[in-house]
């Protein structure tokens, strides 16, 4: 087991803007809220978070590529990009750790086209329909990953 490991949140477009943004579908929380809900959990499982948010494909790819040297699991939540990028796609092949996809909506009772993801082939697991809540979840989920 490695000391006080490091979980990278990562998070896609648009994700900058919840609380304002389709609150029925994405809830009135901000992702500063989630931030320090996402803070408070690691802490429990003695594990440390580094949290970012972008909205380019490129800035995403460079994280994802960053964070194999620097992290023990990863928790994303690609916003669209999950359902158009491949570049995303071959950036998480290259990780060895446990990924965690999060989405706060149910993709699945959405539009055909957020059906599809190209993440969920290379995650651990697939964490959606639960609001700011999929993140904790995702946390617990990946903890023990990590931990065990
Ligand atoms: C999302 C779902 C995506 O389909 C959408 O493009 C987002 C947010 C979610 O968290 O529910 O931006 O990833």
């Amino acid at each position: 087991m490695v000391d006080n490991p490091n979980l990278w949140i990562l998070n896609g477009p648009n994700l900058n803007l919840l609380g304002d943004r389709e609150p029925d579908q994405y809830g009135h929380e901000t992702l500063d809220m989630i931030k320090d809900r996402c803070v408070r959990e690691a802490n429990k499982h003695n594990l440390s978070i580094v949290f970012k948010q972008t909205n380019h494909e490129g800035e995403l790819v460079a994280w994802i590529q960053e964070s194999k040297k620097e992290a023990a699991g990863l928790i994303i939540n690609a916003g669209a990009y999950t359902h158009t990028s491949v570049a995303v796609l071959d950036a998480l092949k290259l990780l060895t750790i446990p990924i965690i996809e999060v989405h706060l909506s149910n993709i699945f009772s959405r539009e055909e086209f957020r059906h599809h993801s190209y993440i969920s082939s290379v995650a651990s697991g697939l964490i959606c329909g639960f609001g700011g809540d999929g993140y904790i979840l995702s946390i617990n989920a990946i903890s023990n990953k990590i931990t065990n």
